[in-house]
């Protein structure tokens, strides 16, 4: 990307509405820089600036306003210009606080501070998986896997619901026998899926927690938290994991992370993209790209490497293979120098370790339901216990194919079980699951175009990837040894990390180009305006490169909609094609009533999802030739702000980008164009247009667009989760903290105790000591009443405890310090001493000195010797339950008066 090569230092001015605060930072410069300001400064904060934001335009004011009572305006400038007076910006900040002010109370700051501090950016890649979650940071060291709270790199994918918090990953792991129904895993099947969905109908009787449909008809969960019945949507779900996600990264990085870059699986349609990008909103990150699993693990496997063929070349194919515990993904890549490109991709989104497991489940119930009369699939609690033990037992059987034991102690009704299975066994019960591994394979290649001598090599990875059979199967497919040069359980997260330090410009990255395919091919169909008919258009075809945009042409009197759709109903792995339905409003026909020309943009953006991202009328005016023919500031600005929202796709899609000019047959004042959009904006605007149509004026004007992605969660609603997360997050950390606070009295009971009967005996008297009586008394009080208190009850209790404790182990540390430092203070008056005596001896070295210091010296030594033995004398008296006549303290201010010098 050689626009990364310019730079420019800009300032930013933040008015907030008492104060101004500046910002100041290096943008890979030209027409990035907007997007990348956008994305670097505002994305992160977008939902508290959702409500208005206007593009930040270079040397010009705009209004933000925020939706949680925050305003700020802003005006960006090259570093070293003059910052305007603040009346100029009229439609800005002060104008909108003013507003603001009225209608709200209180007001936030947080976006502000965010954004300033945000100044140091984090490069992190997610992996979030069906059961496994991993985190990938860039540092100065390279890209590294980073560990949780646990040191363990591997993060469950699993949510826990309590009384009072949440637990997140492996804590909420560790409630899955003990809470379950209140502990979810295995949701990320849900994104943007309606609950009405046949496949979600169909799990649902499989699942140990409640599914329940949301208002808008999506899925959600059910659980029981804050002890009340609660349904959070999908996203909600896999936010408060990826809030985990986030805290872990930023642990490892020790700075705030926004920017990051997640995984999906590449079969995902846009409802379920949208879905996760809403997700990571409402964690607060700023997701800079969605990331097709099997293209992260491309990325990570093809950067490193230093002998790829050179452009010219023949490319060299790849195959990767990535059986997860829900899903199966292949793709084959075709690699050059700096450069990698996606050739085909297929999937099975059923296939993955789960249904291995779901086999020994099986088994096991039936063996255990013969054996023990028991019928494990009517205790839900028993059911997740055995395939907890049955997941283990199969990664022992990938290792060892002898006869491997499972064993239950109290599996349910007090009744220990055990049982045994070898991998052969295992096999032959598995043989229609291990069936379902070639198809993907075979169609793989067919897709690519490809024989299986073209493939150069072929990479697995994903957990569950380490079965043998499974191993064998796809090695005897492509008649090759498999390669295992990736961390099989790592390498999405870190291709993750790598494509979003690629497009941070925090972090120089090698070169290296990524082209995406679409999956499935995507239509347009609009009612034409001539007859009531229908038209149909196919936008994107099959492996169409992606990201890309195109502009498509429309002549029309009135505002129209668009729906677009998937137009393959078959390869399609959910039920809806549906993509969503865009209005293009404000249309008004040429004043000479003539139907107007539109421009629809359409484009599948940076995380595969679609939209129609702009649209403009193009007014023809009829103008005096005496007028000074110009187009108006307000079209070259638009050209500006559209050229920049697609110059990045452009970079991504400049190798392929055929030109394609499909022109539809017009009937009557219908025709529509489509063509890439290409820097022809640019050429356009090199010559004054006058040039070209010398009497004729045109305008171009914006239109709105009312998008209406299908299963879009709506702006209030996003709005409202992102605020819950947050007092979630907060609840949990109180919840921390009182736990912490009755844990620090529990700890103190304890500790005190033992040390009574030991170490602090002596100190206390019997006959005295209520510090005993109140430790059982607390002992008591943590089981009853003291079991469920607020946090300052804790702490309070705490200090009681030790207004009584603290003397005594004074007591004990005063009595173990009191005779070192009576031995130095001992060893310093002889010392003196024996100085005195030296120079009574008229010892050489001394002579030059004032008989009167000495003597003064003498005269303090003696004294501190009589203080010394008269405390001595008097502590040896005293007994060791009550404070000390002598403090360490005072012997020790003793040592430090220097008697000369
Ligand atoms: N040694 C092994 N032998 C067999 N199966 C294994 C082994 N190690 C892990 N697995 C299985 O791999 C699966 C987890 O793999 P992985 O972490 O790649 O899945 P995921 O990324 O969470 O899921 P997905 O990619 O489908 O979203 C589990 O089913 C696990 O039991
Ligand atoms: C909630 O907090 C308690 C104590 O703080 C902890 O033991 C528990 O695991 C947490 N999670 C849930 C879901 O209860
Ligand atoms: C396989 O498991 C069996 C039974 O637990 C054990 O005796 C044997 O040593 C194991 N073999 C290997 C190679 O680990
Ligand atoms: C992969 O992701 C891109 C967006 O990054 C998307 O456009 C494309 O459809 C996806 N590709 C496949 C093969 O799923
Ligand atoms: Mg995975």
């Amino acid at each position: 990307m050689n626009t990364k090569l310019k730079k420019t230092r800009v300032v930013l001015y933040f008015f907030f509405y008492d104060c101004i605060s500046t910002c100041k930072f290096i943008l890979p410069c030209t027409s990035l820089s907007l997007l990348y300001l956008y994305y670097i400064y505002f994305y992160p904060f977008r939902h508290y600036i959702r409500a208005g934001v206007t593009m930040p335009l270079a040397g010009r004011w705009c209004r933000i306003t925020g939706s949680s009572g925050s305003a700020v305006g802003c005006y960006w400038s090259a570093e070293g210009e003059k910052i305007p007076e603040r009346s100029h910006a009229s439609a800005g900040a002060p104008h909108a606080a003013a507003q603001l002010h009225g209608t709200r109370t209180r007001v936030d700051h947080r976006p502000l501070t965010g954004i300033l501090r945000s100044s140091r950016m984090s490069v992190v890649g997610f992996d979030v998986g069906f059961m496994n979650c991993y985190v990938a940071v860039a540092r100065a060291g390279g890209i590294e896997t980073v560990a949780n709270e646990y040191s363990d790199r591997c993060t469950p994918a699993c949510v826990s619901f309590g009384p009072r918090n949440r637990s997140i990953g492996a804590a909420a792991k560790s409630q899955v026998v003990t809470n379950c129904k209140n502990t979810v895993q295995g949701f990320k099947r849900f994104h943007g899926r309606a609950f009405s969905d046949p496949y979600v109908q169909c799990l649902k009787n499989s699942l140990v927690y409640d599914i329940a449909q949301m208002p808008t008809g999506t899925t959600g969960i059910k659980v029981m938290y804050m002890e009340e019945e609660k349904v959070f949507s999908i996203e909600q779900v896999t936010a408060m994991l990826l809030t985990k996600l986030k805290e872990t990264a930023e642990n490892a990085l020790k700075k705030p992370v926004a920017d990051c870059v997640v995984s999906v699986p590449c079969y995902y349609t846009d409802a379920e993209r949208r879905s996760v990008v809403d997700a990571a909103q409402i964690a607060g990150l700023n997701c800079l790209r969605l990331m097709n699993e099997t293209t992260a693990v491309a990325l990570a496997y093809g950067i490193y490497k230093q002998d790829l063929p050179a452009l010219e070349e023949k490319a060299r194919n790849v195959v990767f293979v990535d059986l997860g515990h829900s899903g199966y993904q292949t793709s084959v890549c075709a690699f050059n120098k700096g450069k990698l490109k996606v050739l085909a991709t297929a999937c099975d989104p059923e296939l993955g370790g789960k249904d291995f497991d779901e086999v020994l489940v099986k088994y096991f119930c039936e063996e255990f339901g013969k054996k023990y009369k028991l019928d494990v699939k009517s205790k839900p609690r028993a059911l997740v216990r055995l395939y907890q033990e049955c997941e283990k037992l199969k990664k022992l059987m990938s290792a060892n194919s002898s006869d491997l034991p499972l064993n239950i102690e109290c599996f349910m009704n007090d009744v220990d079980v055990s049982g045994k299975l070898n991998r052969g066994h295992f096999e032959e019960m598995c043989v229609d699951i291990l069936a379902r591994v070639e198809p993907p394979l075979q169609s793989l290649l067919e897709h690519a175009k490809l024989k299986k001598e073209d493939i150069y090599a072929v990479e697995i990875v994903g957990g569950a990837s380490r079965i043998p059979a499974v191993k064998e199967r796809i090695s005897k497919f492509f008649g090759k040894e498999l390669s295992t040069t990736l961390n099989a359980d790592e390498a999405v997260a870190r291709g993750c990390a790598l494509q979003c330090a690629i497009l941070s410009p925090a972090f120089k990255v090698r070169e290296f180009s990524i082209t995406d395919i679409v999956p499935y091919p995507i239509s347009l169909k609009w009612h034409s305006a001539a007859d009531e008919g229908l038209s149909d258009c196919e936008v994107f075809p099959k492996n169409h490169a992606a990201p890309f945009s195109k502009v498509l042409t429309f002549y029309r009197k009135e505002p129209f909609s668009l729906e677009a759709y998937y137009n393959c109903p078959n390869e399609l792995l959910y039920p809806d094609p549906t993509i969503g339905q865009f209005l293009i409003q404000k249309v008004v026909p040429q004043a000479s009533g003539e139907s107007s020309k539109v421009k629809v943009k359409v484009r599948v953006n940076i995380h595969g999802i679609f939209s129609v991202s702009s649209a403009s009328l193009v007014e023809v005016q009829k103008s005096d030739e005496t007028e000074e023919p110009m187009e108006t500031e307000q079209a070259t600005d638009k050209d500006g702000e559209s050229k920049m929202q697609t110059d990045q796709d452009e970079q991504q899609a400049q190798g392929d980008a055929q030109k394609e000019t499909e022109e539809k047959t017009p009937r009557e004042n219908e025709e529509m164009e489509t063509n890439t959009e290409e820097s022809k904006s640019e050429k356009k605007s090199d010559q004054p247009p006058q040039a070209k149509k010398p009497k004729v004026k045109t305008k171009v004007l914006e239109l709105p667009i009312e998008n209406s992605p299908q299963w879009q969660l709506a702006d209030d609603m996003l709005n409202l989760f992102v605020e819950n997360e947050g007092k979630m997050i907060m609840q949990d950390k109180l919840e921390k903290e009182r736990n912490d606070a009755k844990n620090n009295v529990e700890e103190y009971v304890y500790d005190m105790r033992d040390k009574l009967h030991g170490m602090l005996e002596k100190f206390v008297s019997e006959s005295v000591n209520a510090l005993s009586l109140k430790l059982e008394d607390t002992e008591n009080w943590l089981y009853e009443d003291g079991e469920d208190q607020p946090k300052q009850v804790y702490i309070d209790k705490l200090a009681e405890l030790k207004k009584l404790g603290q003397p005594i182990q004074e007591r004990y540390t005063e009595a173990e310090e009191r005779p070192k430092v009576f031995e130095e203070l001992g060893k310093q008056i002889q010392q003196y001493m024996k100085f005195v005596e030296a120079y009574k001896m008229k010892e050489e070295q001394y002579d030059h000195l004032d008989e009167a210091d000495v003597t003064k010296v003498d005269k303090l030594a003696s004294d501190a010797m009589m203080w010394m033995n008269s405390n001595m004398n008097q502590q040896s008296k005293q007994s060791l339950t009550v404070d000390p006549s002598v403090k360490v303290k005072d012997i020790q201010a003793k040592t430090r008066v220097r008697m000369y010098g």
